[in-house]
């Protein structure tokens, strides 16, 4: 039951001549003191119909109002606040969050359509850098929330495992390399291939040409090329994968730039057959001007096609085997332009889907203020964060609850939960610095206060050995309870607004309020006290632990029941 949309639709009973259901609806605020109401309709653009001051219409309306739906109505200035009665809203919220558990917020809106969503997306030999676990666990998230919302997801992770610089790194590994240092720590030793590769090409140019030539040999399918790159991309897949473990995050399809290979031609002959392929300087290119952007780069002037061919042909997949209404690209904002660029050639093509590609792209983790940069073992690093994350919550547990059963495990949850709140808590276009000391701290607006929060319901519950019953007495009406009731009245809306924004942050910021607003009650109220309303005290206790257990997940994060 949304209360807003409830008042809204009183509202519009009375006001039906001037103003629609949608206005009142936009125009109706939460007062920043909720001693001022639950909500809050200003008057004054009804001030020129009426001919009347803002504070006497509202005078006006409160008279109107004699519905039952509100404790009272006052009119305050020109704005008319609206009083819910606690004890009816939270019997009915509490009743709806214990029925339907952790499908509370679930929505059908997506009825089952495709929405492919490309995330992750390293590239191969190379470290997973800041950005791709940002890709992957903003990507994730997006995906759980339009799950939520009715939709079928299918997470994409792009790997970027075809390109020149397979032809230095064979040429490298084929001069330098040694197959057990390359199995032992792939992506390190690759690494260093390729740049020794580079250190020696400075003074030796013909190495570049041979780095060409095995490039070609590979593009032509010559057996020896397609083995050596076969492995490498196994062995750094092998790698990402430990990662992506560790993270809890799997994909649908790993198809990459490689699988495009055999699908570019196809896209080369459309675009040939409409006209819209224009040479220049030997190169093949589609006028974008009048999209106020750079032409598209189509075919080099040596026949190699290129990143922004790759994705058009994988547009094209997409669209045919997801059948899409939304495909979503999450990728740094320094690749604005070739998305932009990739909507523009498939309108000029006459594809009216290209309007249902979004990139939803996001800033830059930092440093002490520093960009990261991309030094080499970043892989390691990553890895590193992640293990440091996970031994200082496992030091904290020691401290806070010795006793703890399964102590590894829950460090765990706790210490990548810590990393992917931390990076989910900001909304995504902000850059954010990254310290790992405050990521994982238990209280402030991080993962572990939420996580513990929810441990802290969990226990009251054991406590009081409590046991799901919808047919107790679920009515509050203390103040407490009722900031907790109205937040969790509010989780399906902030579901969908997440999944309209393609914003992870709105949930988590919405779970860190529900957790300091229960906290608040919690330190308020004698939950266990054995009165007539301890059961409903209860109830907003399972209601909350699911809740805050259900935002959690969709952000890709664990709840231990014990921390
Ligand atoms: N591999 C690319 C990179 O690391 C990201 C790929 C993003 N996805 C895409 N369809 N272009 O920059």
């Amino acid at each position: 039951m949304d209360l807003k949309k409830q008042i809204a639709l009183d509202l519009e009973h009375i006001l039906s001549e001037d103003l629609n259901y949608e206005q009142i609806y936009n125009l109706l605020e939460v007062p920043k003191d909720s001693t001022h109401g639950d909500y809050s309709f200003p008057v004054f653009s009804l001030a020129k119909v009426y001919r009347k001051a803002p504070n006497m219409i509202a005078e006006d309306l409160a008279e109107k109002f004699n519905s039952e739906n509100y404790e009272k109505v006052v009119p305050v200035g020109g704005y008319l606040n609206f009083f819910l009665i606690k004890e009816n809203v939270s019997k009915d919220v509490l009743k709806v969050i214990l029925e339907e558990k952790n499908h509370y917020g679930d929505s059908d809106e997506g009825q089952h359509r495709g929405v492919p969503i490309d995330l992750s997306s390293p590239n191969i030999a190379k470290p997973i850098s800041m950005g791709h676990l940002r890709s992957t666990v903003i990507g994730n998230s997006i995906s759980e929330i339009f799950e939520k919302m009715g939709y079928n997801p299918i997470k994409i992770n792009y790997i970027g495992d075809w390109g020149t610089q397979f032809g230095k790194l064979i040429v490298a590994y084929k001069k330098w390399g040694n197959e057990e240092a390359v199995k032992a720590n792939p992506i390190h030793e690759l690494l260093e291939l390729y740049v020794h590769f580079h250190e020696v090409a400075e003074t030796d140019p013909e190495l570049e040409e041979q780095g060409r030539e095995w490039f070609k040999k590979l593009e032509d399918g010559d057996e020896e090329a397609v083995e050596l790159w076969k492995w490498f991309r196994e062995e750094s897949l092998k790698e990402f994968q430990r990662i992506y473990d560790m993270l809890g995050i799997s994909f649908d399809s790993y198809n990459g730039e490689s699988f495009y290979n055999d699908k570019m031609d196809r896209v080369v002959k459309m675009l040939e057959d409409q006209d819209l392929l224009v040479a220049d300087k030997g190169a093949d290119i589609v006028n974008l001007d009048k999209y106020d952007l750079n032409p598209a780069l189509i075919r080099k002037s040596d026949g190699a096609t290129l990143y922004l061919t790759r994705d058009l042909a994988s547009a094209f997949y997409r669209i045919e085997n997801y059948d899409f209404v939304q495909a979503l690209y999450v990728v740094g904002n320094e690749q604005a332009i070739h998305f932009k660029q990739l909507k523009a050639v498939l309108k000029e093509m006459g594809h009216d889907w290209s309007d249902n590609i979004h990139h939803v792209p996001f800033g830059l983790i930092t440093q002490g203020g520093q960009k990261l940069s991309t030094r080499k073992g970043k892989v390691i690093l990553l890895e590193e964060v992640l293990n440091e994350a996970v031994s200082s919550v496992r030091s904290q547990i020691e401290e806070k609850n010795p006793t703890l059963e399964n102590k590894d495990e829950v460090a765990h949850q706790v210490g990548i939960g810590a990393v992917i709140f931390h990076d989910l808590k900001n909304d995504r276009l902000n850059s954010f610095d990254f310290n790992l000391d405050e990521i994982i701290q238990f209280e402030g607006e991080t993962g572990p206060y939420v996580q513990y929060t929810r441990s802290r319901c969990e226990s009251i519950l054991a406590k009081a050995n409590w046991t799901l019953d919808q047919n107790v007495p679920l009515s509050l009406d203390d103040v407490d309870s009722w900031e907790v009731v109205k937040t969790l009245n509010n989780f399906p809306n902030k579901v969908k607004e997440a999944s309209i924004k393609y914003e992870p942050s709105v949930i988590a910021k919405y779970v860190i309020e529900l957790a300091q607003k229960f906290n608040r009650y919690y330190s308020k109220h004698k939950i266990l006290a054995e009165d007539e309303k301890q059961p409903a005290r209860l109830a907003l206790v399972y209601a909350t632990s699911v809740v805050i257990k259900e935002s959690l997940r969709l952000l890709g994060v664990q709840s231990p029941d014990k921390m």
